[in-house]
């Protein structure tokens, strides 16, 4: 057979991993799937940089974008230059060109599949996106081959990495924020804007991207609740702890009787659950199926490595023609329906939180009292004795039973409304009951 001729657009962190192993690991691709992989050219603006690198000796680097989705000998663009605009237009017209299209660029796939995958299911080309969830875990082919019959009801997990490994060095080593996302981006995990991280975007973006291909439904990242970690307060993982949870950053999608909960917030996990003990920069998602159960992949979700292998993996199954068959045969690749998102205040489950209370007679009685005009049962309570504290606050946190999350936000408005009570100060965090 031929040789599948590669042009690899974006040469930074996963780039380069791309063509490490395209280039390094020729003869074991060749092996493995009985035809050669060729990395034809580089398209990168820092033309001259890349010049220099050993690795790509040999290799043709170019800034020109058209030229390669104009050539002929061309079979399978890798876009990894990120962004929206011109990641979007390289795609577009690599399809139109006739070009497979691998691509690690998950904003723009929570933004534009719908139109992308129809655009490529019309030529009679396909897409792989196995890197752009979950870095090196298989999550996208077990979905699409594994779940191809399964009634998925929920899908949900640790999806970015840079926030894992910041709550893991806060919460095991007492690392403060800014230091552990510093580490995170030292070890190549962030966005090369962080903020896509740490307030949980990125998590959205996988979150839009899962959903599509788990209920079959067409979602953008717009249609997703979302809040990050970037307003953690160290004092609330303690609390947290001495209670037996775990803060872990989820993403959430979740089929209702009236439409799908889609949310990306932080969660206090139960100790013993399975994700609870997923640290550093892994990733795990729980995939639920009606005749399957609960599946949970873990593994590798952001670095270099595991996103290239991801890549190269797609280019090799695109070499093969399997994913042209997918985006031919299989209706998520060619139009979705659209289904009513269920709004943020109208989810039910249990809740944290944290009040900065005078430390006088006759105040938690007032708590409780709010708490029970708004139907909101308490679970556990815990209060830090006078000692810790010198404003005179102290200190007090609460754990609900499962609740509206309209019927507890009404109430917290209320009670930080009350004059013993610094309003300012007081925090909340949902509980996980998946
Ligand atoms: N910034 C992402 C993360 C990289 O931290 O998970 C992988 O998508």
């Amino acid at each position: 057979m031929e040789k599948c001729n590669v042009a690899l657009y974006g040469c930074g962190t996963v780039g380069r991993g791309v063509a490490e192993i395209l280039l390094g690991h020729q003869a074991g691709i060749t092996r493995s799937i009985g035809r050669g992989i060729r990395l034809a050219c580089v398209v990168d603006k820092r033309v001259d940089e890349l010049r220099k690198l050993p690795l790509l000796a040999g290799i043709p680097i170019c800034s020109d974008l058209e030229a390669p989705i104009n050539d002929p000998e061309i079979d399978i663009v890798i876009e990894l230059i990120g962004g929206m605009e011109t990641a979007g237009n390289i795609t577009e017209k690599a399809l139109k060109a006739g070009k497979n299209v691998v691509t690690a660029n998950k904003a723009l796939l929570a933004n534009r599949a719908d139109a992308l995958f129809k655009l490529a299911r019309q030529r009679g080309r396909s897409i792989g996106f196995e890197a752009s969830v979950a870095g090196g875990v298989p999550i996208i082919a077990t979905l699409r081959d594994s779940f191809v019959a399964e009634t998925i009801s929920s899908i949900f997990g640790i999806v970015n990495g840079t926030c894992n490994y910041i709550l893991s060095r806060m919460t095991d080593e007492g690392v403060s924020y800014p230091e552990a996302l510093a580490e995170a981006r030292e070890k190549g995990y962030a966005e090369a804007d962080p903020t896509l991280d740490v307030e949980g975007h990125d998590s959205a973006h996988k979150l839009a991207i899962l959903a599509r291909l788990a209920f079959g439904i067409n979602v953008t990242d717009n249609d997703i609740y979302c809040e990050g970690i970037s307003h953690i307060n160290p004092a609330d993982i303690a609390y947290a702890g001495s209670l037996g949870y775990k803060l872990k950053l989820l993403a959430i999608g979740r089929i209702k009787d009236d439409g799908v909960e889609l949310r990306v917030h932080p969660t206090l996990l139960h100790r013993n659950h399975p994700l609870a003990v997923v640290d550093n920069s892994i990733n795990a998602v729980c995939i639920h199926g009606q005749a399957v159960g609960e599946v949970t992949l873990t593994g590798l979700g952001a670095g270099a490595e595991p996103t290239a292998g991801a890549v190269v993996a797609d280019v090799c199954r695109m070499a093969l023609g399997v994913y042209q068959e997918d985006f031919r045969l299989l209706p998520v690749f060619g139009g979705t329906e659209t289904i009513h998102c269920i709004p943020q205040e109208q989810i039910e489950t249990k809740y944290y939180f944290r009040l900065s209370c005078m430390d006088r007679a006759g105040v938690l009685a007032r708590v409780a009292g709010v708490l029970g005009e708004h139907n909101i049962s308490i679970d556990s309570c815990i209060q830090q004795g006078r000692a810790h504290q010198d404003s005179g606050y102290v200190p007090v946190v609460f754990m609900t039973h499962r609740v509206k999350e309209e019927n507890l936000l009404n109430a917290l408005r209320e009670i930080n409304s009350l004059e013993c009570i610094d309003g300012a100060e007081s925090v909340m965090l949902r509980v996980a009951e998946i």
